[in-house]
């Protein structure tokens, strides 16, 4: 079915997942929307990262999308369960993702988890661990100065590498974690950073693999993939300022992004 995958986060870190849906499903057209202009959502009250996702999600579905992926942990935490039963069309999100491939690493079942403020105080990773392992020691922590970090462009130096020593110092008292969930998808950029700073024995995991796999069988058992053969492009959305989503784009995928376009979204609230 030749109709696009919508795709949806509070800025740049959802492109993390687009990445990966562009190398595990080629022939996907992708709409992706990165709410820029109010990133970020981790520090936001529940109330405001659910209305701001469903004006997020109301534009792609007036794309005409054939499956929506959350690519955004703090929005999948308060929304997904609400999306999937509101919307008529498949929904992933990257949490359960996540939590699968965290399981599948841990060796000695001790894994950390560290999100945003929102996505740790809704407790939606450990939950989804122990539904799926409940022998598991883990602990969480919110990294609030991530994010800014990430959306400015600074993934290495001294000033991201003393923010990430700096936050990630609560982990030292869990030595034996042998498993560290990047529980935001911003994060995956500041990976070297933040695997300098753990060492190089703890796995991390970004949830963008396992979500594109998701994202491929739940096409596949929909009967939705795109059996066309004409020749589409990707579009990419921000609700801030274009050139500066360009930018760092190129920045961080060493290549421009074509067909970038500046939307508003924000609804009136009554
Ligand atoms: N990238 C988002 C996540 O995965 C949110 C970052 C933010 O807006 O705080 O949680």
């Amino acid at each position: 079915m030749n109709k696009p995958i919508g795709v949806i986060d509070s800025g740049v870190g959802g492109l993390t997942v687009v990445h990966e849906l562009m190398r595990q499903l080629p022939r996907e057209k992708l709409i992706y929307l990165g709410d820029t202009l109010r990133c970020p959502y981790g520090p936001r009250t529940a109330k405001e990262i659910i209305r701001f996702t469903w004006e997020m999600v109301d534009f792609l579905l007036t794309k005409d999308i054939k499956m929506l992926v959350v690519a955004c942990n703090t929005a999948t935490a308060y929304t997904l369960e609400e999306l999937q039963k509101k919307l008529t069309i498949p929904v992933v999100g990257v949490i359960q993702p996540g939590a699968r491939a965290a399981i599948k690493s841990t060796l000695n079942n001790h894994i950390g988890i560290i999100g945003t403020e929102g996505t740790i105080r809704s407790n939606a990773y450990s939950n989804a661990l122990s539904m799926l392992k409940p022998d598991l020691y883990t602990i969480s922590l919110a990294c609030p100065t991530f994010v800014p970090i990430v959306e400015k462009g600074i993934l290495s130096g001294s000033l991201a590498e003393r923010t990430v020593e700096h936050a990630l110092l609560p982990l030292k008292k869990f030595d034996e974690m042998d498993t560290l969930i990047l529980g935001c998808t911003h994060y995956p950029l500041l990976k070297e950073v933040i695997q300098q700073v753990v060492g190089p024995e703890i796995t991390l995991i970004s949830s963008s693999e396992e979500t594109a796999r998701e994202t491929s069988t739940i096409l596949q058992i929909n009967q939705l993939l795109n059996d066309e053969t004409e020749s589409f492009y990707h579009q990419f959305y921000t609700t801030g300022d274009v050139a500066s989503f360009t930018s760092l784009t190129k920045r961080i995928f060493n290549s421009s992004i074509d067909n970038l376009k500046s939307v508003a979204i924000e609804k009136a609230v009554i």
